[in-house]
């Protein structure tokens, strides 16, 4: 049997591939399982993710034949909640490149995401109260944050499936890119947050993530930290160096003319 999350690892990234195409991609448990080993991964070496789907699909959510068996307790282990939790706190930023479908608790997979960017095939939202279930894995908290309370409210209240254009113009998805251009698109996100110092970026998630009643604490500390990092010191030393080599001729001679 194929693995329902491809993985494929660099040395400054991982790209994540949900694979049951001929499920479209539904989250089942063995992808729960995956998704699990994954962060396990990501955890004990920190590294920007990127997450998508095979066959022009992200993920037409939890499987539907999984979750008509599922009973009371297994509500309340939260399955699919406790592993986009999980992915959501991972060290390093996730990005979420979606093609197609991402409904149900592949939409919830993808607000769990840092950044989400999107192909103009995009179907995005939450069916559930149809299926007779409440979108429980992070859609009626991610959301509000999100796209604000008005907007999830009508989202989550009517199951209604947002295309791209709306996506962008609502704040659901950062940009929109063709089909055969979107991981592309991912992988010069990734380019641009590997570039950065990859401690200041995980205190930077830290504290974007961090609640109300957290900050400003919370900055104060993560910050203090980075005030003594040898690599803080590397980088403006740098900086100031290659201002200082310009001056003479460059900058300041241009300025004085
Ligand atoms: N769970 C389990 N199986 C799913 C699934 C899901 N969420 N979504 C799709 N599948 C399966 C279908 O049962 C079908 O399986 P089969 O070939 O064994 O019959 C296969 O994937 C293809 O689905 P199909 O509906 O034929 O594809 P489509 O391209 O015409 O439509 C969707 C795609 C996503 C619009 C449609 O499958 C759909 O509405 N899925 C359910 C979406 C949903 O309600 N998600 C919320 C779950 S909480």
């Amino acid at each position: 049997m194929s693995e329902p999350v491809l993985v494929e690892r660099r040395d400054d990234r991982v790209v994540a591939t949900l694979n049951r195409p001929d499920k479209r991609n539904a989250i089942d448990q063995q992808t729960i399982d995956a998704l699990h080993a994954l962060c396990a991964a990501l955890e004990a070496e920190p590294r920007t993710l990127i997450i998508t789907g095979s066959d022009g699909v992200f993920a037409s959510g939890a499987d539907i034949a999984q979750l008509r068996a599922r009973r009371a307790e297994d509500a309340r282990r939260a399955i699919n909640a406790t592993a986009f939790i999980r992915l959501s706190e991972l060290p390093m930023p996730v990005i979420a490149a979606v093609e197609g479908y991402a409904l149900g608790g592949g939409a919830e997979l993808a607000y769990a995401a840092d950044i989400r960017i999107a192909a103009p095939t995009l179907k995005i939202g939450n069916p559930e109260t149809g299926l007779g279930i409440i979108a429980a894995a992070g859609a009626t908290w991610r959301l509000p944050e999100i796209v604000g309370a008005a907007r999830a409210s009508e989202l989550l209240l009517t199951g209604r499936v947002l295309n791209a254009d709306d996506a962008l113009a609502w704040g659901l998805i950062s940009s929109v890119h063709p089909a055969h251009e979107l991981l592309t698109a991912a992988h010069a996100i990734a380019d641009r947050i590997a570039r950065n110092d990859p401690l200041a970026t995980q205190h930077t998630k830290r504290a974007l993530r961090a609640p109300r009643h957290e900050h400003p604490d919370i900055e104060r500390e993560l910050q203090a930290e980075l005030f003594e990092s040898e690599e803080k010191r590397r980088r403006m030393t740098e900086f100031l160096e290659r201002r200082t080599e310009r001056t003479p001729q460059g900058e300041a001679g241009r300025a004085r003319r």
